[in-house]
C-alpha cells in the first residue's frame, strides 16, 4: 500500500464512522460503532496493520495520517457517548405525561365568606362599613341605647365584664352611638363584628359570635325603606321567591321594633325540623331608632328619623349551609372548613 492509499482509506473509513456515528440513537448502536471501527478487532487497528506494507520511506508518514485518524475517531466517540448519557438524564428527569401537581390553596372561613356577602348586598344599596371596639363601656353598650339601668341584659350572667363599667360588646348596636357620635345626617352603614355573651357554651350558642348591625339616618326615613331595604338583602342571600313577614318585638333602642322572618326554604313553608315546624326562620332584628337614642347622640328627633337593624352572622351560615351547631365555626376542623 502507498502513502496515497492509506490517505484515501483514511479519509473514507472516516467518513464512514462520521455517518455511522450520526445514526447512533442509543448506547447499543454506540457499542456496535465500536466494536465496528475502533475495537481491537475493528477497521482503525485493521487499517494500521497496513503499515507494514508501506515502504519504509512512508511508514512515518502514514502512521501519522492513521494516529491522528485514530485521535479524532476516538474524540468523536468519546463526545457522542457523553451526549447520550446527559440525554438520558434529562429525559428521565422531565415526563411530560405526568399529570401536574395539584396546588391545595386555602379556603375563606365560612363565616368570613358570609360576612362578606353581606358586605357586598348592602354596599349596593348604598351602606359604608364602619367599626367599633369590642371592649366597651357601658354607656356605649347599654345606656345611650336606651336600656334601662335595671335591664336584665346588663345582668353578669350575659355581659363579661372586665371592670365595673367596662366590658366586652354584648353586641354591635354601640357601634350606632360611636358612628352618629361623630358623624351627622345622612347615615347609611353598617357594622360587622365580634361580640361576647357570657353563656354556657352548647350547639345553640357559643361565648363569641359574628353580628352585622346596620344604621339609616335622613330626614323622613319610613318603616316602609327599611322593609323594602331588608326584603331586598334576603332575597338576594337566600333567592328571589323567598317570602318574609315582620313580627312586632321589643328592643329598648328602636320603637317600633320587629323581627324579620323568612320563608323556611327547607320545607318552603309547610313545616320542618328546621324551621320546629312553623314554616318561618328568624334572621334578624330591626326597628325605627328611638327618640331617645337620637337625644343621646345630639341628634334632633324631631328633625330626623332612621331605622337600625341588627342580624347574628352565624346564624345566617347556619341557616344557608345547614350547620346546625355554632361551636363548628370555631373549632377550626379541617374536615368542615375543607367544605366551603
Ligand atoms: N342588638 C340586637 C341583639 O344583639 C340586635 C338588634 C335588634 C340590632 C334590633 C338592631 C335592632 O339595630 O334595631 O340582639
Amino acid at each position: 500500500m502507498t502513502v496515497d492509499e492509506v490517505r484515501e482509506r483514511a479519509g473514507s473509513l472516516e467518513q464512514e464512522f462520521k455517518d455511522a456515528l450520526a445514526r447512533v440513537e442509543n448506547t447499543a448502536g454506540l457499542e456496535e460503532v465500536r466494536v465496528r471501527f475502533i475495537a481491537r478487532k475493528g477497521a482503525v487497528p485493521a487499517l494500521f496493520d497496513e503499515l507494514r506494507s508501506i515502504p519504509p520511506e512512508g511508514k512515518k508518514e502514514a502512521g501519522r495520517i492513521l494516529n491522528g485518524l485514530r485521535m479524532r475517531l476516538q474524540s468523536a466517540f468519546d463526545e457522542r457517548k457523553e451526549m447520550l448519557a446527559a440525554g438520558r438524564a434529562r429525559d428521565s428527569s422531565i415526563d411530560l405525561t405526568l399529570p401536574g401537581r395539584t396546588l391545595t390553596p386555602g379556603h375563606l372561613h365560612p363565616i368570613t365568606q358570609m360576612l362578606r356577602e353581606v358586605r357586598r348586598i348592602f354596599a349596593s344599596l348604598g351602606f359604608s362599613v364602619a367599626d367599633g371596639p369590642e371592649v366597651e363601656d357601658d354607656y356605649h353598650n347599654f345606656e345611650a341605647l336606651n336600656f334601662p339601668p335595671d335591664h336584665p341584659a346588663r345582668d353578669m350572667q350575659d355581659t363579661f365584664f372586665i371592670r365595673d363599667t367596662v366590658l366586652l360588646r354584648t353586641h354591635t348596636s354601640p357601634v350606632q352611638i360611636r358612628v352618629m357620635e361623630t358623624t351627622e345626617p345622612p347615615i347609611r352603614v353598617i357594622m360587622p363584628g365580634r361580640v361576647y355573651r357570657n353563656e354556657a357554651i352548647s350547639a345553640r350558642s357559643y361565648c363569641l359570635f359574628h353580628q352585622v348591625e346596620g344604621l339609616a339616618v335622613d330626614r323622613g326615613i319610613t318603616f316602609a325603606e327599611l322593609k323594602g331595604t331588608l326584603a331586598t338583602f334576603a332575597r338576594q342571600l337566600y333567592g328571589n321567591d323567598l317570602r318574609y313577614r315582620f313580627r312586632a318585638s321589643f328592643f329598648p333602642f328602636t320603637e317600633p321594633s320587629a323581627e324579620m322572618d323568612i320563608s323556611c326554604f327547607l320545607c318552603g313553608g309547610k313545616g320542618c325540623r328546621m324551621c320546629k315546624g312553623t314554616g318561618w326562620l328568624e334572621i334578624l332584628g330591626c326597628g325605627m331608632v328611638d327618640p331617645n337614642v337620637f337625644t343621646a347622640v345630639g341628634y334632633d328627633p324631631e328633625e330626623y328619623t332612621g331605622y337600625a337593624f341588627g342580624m347574628g352572622i352565624e346564624r345566617m351560615a347556619i341557616l344557608l349551609y345547614g350547620i346546625e351547631d355554632i361551636r363548628m365555626y370555631f373549632e377550626n376542623d379541617l374536615r368542615l372548613l375543607e367544605q366551603f
